[in-house]
């Protein structure tokens, strides 16, 4: 029985055992060795990447950017492990994000839990001119 493994850069097609049999064939049939690609990544539409290529060598570099970032390009390499470095993605703006990116605007030199209670005290405010106005109809009219 033999055992295969590739170089780096390169991916094993086939199985990485073979047996010489009593007729003097290998079974299952010998692996090959097939150069690893990477693959141009799908479904994130933020993703801007500067080439069309669906497939790239190892060592290929592609130049990507993301919508909202400003459209910053960043240089990703076709790693030989078929991944790119760095990933080609983009942040999720979640809305855990938006918030933060707002909190210094919110706060004004304020700490947010008392923040937090001026702006209750000033929606209870609302409220009440908000009653007062459908109450003044009846009161006057
Ligand atoms: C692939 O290779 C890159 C560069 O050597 C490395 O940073 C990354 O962690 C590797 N990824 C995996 C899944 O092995």
């Amino acid at each position: 029985a033999v055992r295969f493994s590739c170089d780096e850069g390169f991916v094993l097609q086939g199985d990485a055992e073979s047996r010489c049999l009593a007729d003097g064939a290998w079974h299952p049939p010998l692996p090959t060795c097939r150069p690893v690609q990477c693959s141009r990544p799908s479904g994130q539409e933020n993703l801007v990447i500067s080439s069309s290529e669906d497939l790239y060598n190892v060592n290929d570099a592609v130049l990507f950017s993301c919508k909202h970032d400003d459209h910053q390009a960043s240089k990703s390499i076709c790693s030989a492990n078929g991944t790119w470095t760095p990933p080609l993605t983009c942040k999720k703006r979640d809305t855990c994000e938006k918030i933060l990116r707002h909190r210094e605007d919110f706060q004004c030199g304020i700490p947010l839990t008392e923040l937090k209670t001026l702006l209750e005290v000033q929606k209870l405010y609302l409220e009440i001119q908000k009653l007062e106005k459908e109450l003044k109809p009846t009161t006057y009219g």
